[in-house]
C-alpha cells in the first residue's frame, strides 16, 4: 500500500477526459484501489477518482459517513465504483457544499441532481445499478465529473457561494435555490 500524490487544480490530468477500465478484475487496478483508499484515509476525504492521482482511468473510490448534518443520509461504507455511468432521475436540483482534495481549503454551493442512477462494476467485479439520493448522489456525482475533466467550479451557478473553509465555517447562510427552467420537449 502507499499513500499517492495528489493533483490539484492547474494540473492538466485533471481537465482530461479518463479512459475506460478494459479489465476492472486485473491486480493492477485492485491496487491502484487500495492505494486511493489508503490516500484518502490520510488526506480526509469522502471521496476520491484516479485522475486526481494521475491516473486516468474511468473509476473513483467514495464513502458516506455515518451521523451527517443533513440526517436521514444512510452510511456507505467505503466502496470503488468503475467505468460508471450516471444518469439523472428527474429534474430536481439540489444546492449543497462540496469540497475537493484537489482544491485544498475551499469550498463552494454547487448544484446537482438530487437523485441519479448510478451504474457501473464495483471492486469485485460485480455489476452496480441503483437509485441514490441526496448527499450520496451529490458525491457521486462530483467523483464522476472528475473522470470527465471536470471540477465543481465548472458547475457552480453562484461564484457567491465560494470561499475558504475556515471563513465560511464562522457563518451560516442559506443557500439559494436553484429555478430550472420550464422542461421542453426537444
Ligand atoms: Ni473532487
Amino acid at each position: 500500500m502507499a499513500i499517492l500524490k495528489i493533483a490539484r487544480m492547474g494540473h492538466p490530468v485533471l481537465l482530461a477526459r479518463a479512459v475506460e477500465v478494459a479489465d476492472p478484475k486485473a491486480p493492477e487496478i485492485a491496487r491502484l484501489i487500495e492505494n486511493m483508499a489508503e490516500t484518502l484515509e490520510d488526506a480526509g476525504g469522502v471521496g476520491l477518482a484516479a485522475p486526481q492521482v494521475h491516473e486516468g482511468l474511468r473509476l473513483f473510490i467514495y464513502k458516506v459517513p455515518g451521523g451527517r448534518a443533513d440526517a436521514g443520509e444512510p452510511e456507505v461504507p467505503l466502496r470503488a465504483v468503475i467505468n460508471p455511468v450516471i444518469t439523472p432521475v428527474g429534474t430536481k436540483i439540489a444546492m449543497g457544499w462540496e469540497g475537493c482534495l484537489s482544491i485544498p481549503g475551499l469550498r463552494a454551493a454547487v448544484p446537482r441532481y438530487e437523485t441519479v442512477r448510478l451504474a457501473g462494476v464495483d471492486g469485485t467485479g460485480a455489476a452496480i445499478d441503483e437509485e441514490i439520493s441526496g448527499f450520496h448522489a451529490r458525491v457521486v456525482q462530483h467523483e464522476a465529473d472528475h473522470l470527465d475533466g471536470i471540477m465543481y467550479p465548472m458547475r457552480m451557478a453562484d461564484f457567491r457561494y465560494f470561499g475558504f473553509n475556515e471563513e465560511l465555517a464562522k457563518f451560516e447562510f442559506p443557500l439559494p435555490e436553484i429555478r430550472l427552467k420550464e422542461p421542453v420537449d426537444e
